[in-house]
């Protein structure tokens, strides 16, 4: 059954791809908002995929330098006390430290079966921009220098990278996608 359920929503996920692609730039309709949080959960499993492949790699899996990756852990007070803005802005420069990080990775890996799940990876990062933009989230591009970039920190383990990219996602990501207002509306 989860098999199954895997390319459900595979095939929603393209489909919901195909459909932004459409009304993106320049039509006058917004696409629909995606709130349905399986779209999320399907990434949250796949990047979860991708850990479990770096644990059976050997050989060309290693890191030479240090990598900036964002803060993971949410402290809801302060989440609250921030405006709409102000979370998706940090959303946003997470996501954009993680594309980095992944594709660091991307480049310096020899193993294939971790190039793979990597590849795959950044291109739900990409999907998850989308997400954003069909809530209506302006989209924030953070400054081109990571150095004393906020609530950022360096690790030095393709492993590490790994982890804090399934964190980001089910942390802080879902938060923004589950208090977005183009969701709120869409329940009522
Ligand atoms: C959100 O907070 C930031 C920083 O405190 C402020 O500059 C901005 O005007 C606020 N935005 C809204 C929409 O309230």
């Amino acid at each position: 059954p989860t098999g199954r359920m895997k390319i459900i929503l595979r095939g929603l996920i393209a489909l919901l791809l195909i459909v932004l692609e459409w009304t993106c730039p320049g039509l006058p309709s917004p696409p629909r908002p995606i709130c349905d949080l399986r779209v999320l959960n399907h990434f949250i499993q796949e990047a979860r995929d991708a850990e479990v492949a770096m644990k059976s790699c050997r050989d060309g899996c290693g890191l030479t330098e240090l990598v900036s990756v964002p803060q993971t852990t949410v402290n809801f007070d302060d989440w609250e006390r921030k405006n709409a803005t102000e979370q998706a802005q940090e959303v946003q420069t997470g996501l954009w430290l993680l594309h980095q990080a992944l594709g660091l990775l991307q480049a310096s890996m020899t193993d294939v079966d971790l190039n793979n799940h990597i590849d795959n990876s950044i291109r739900n990062l990409l999907s998850i921009n989308a997400v954003l933009r069909s809530l209506n989230i302006q989209e924030y591009t953070p400054p081109t220098s990571a150095v004393g970039l906020e609530g950022t920190w360096k690790v030095s383990s393709v492993a590490e990278v790994l982890q804090v990219h399934v964190n980001f996602l089910r942390g802080k990501v879902r938060l923004l996608l589950v208090g977005a207002e183009a969701c709120q509306q869409d329940v009522s």
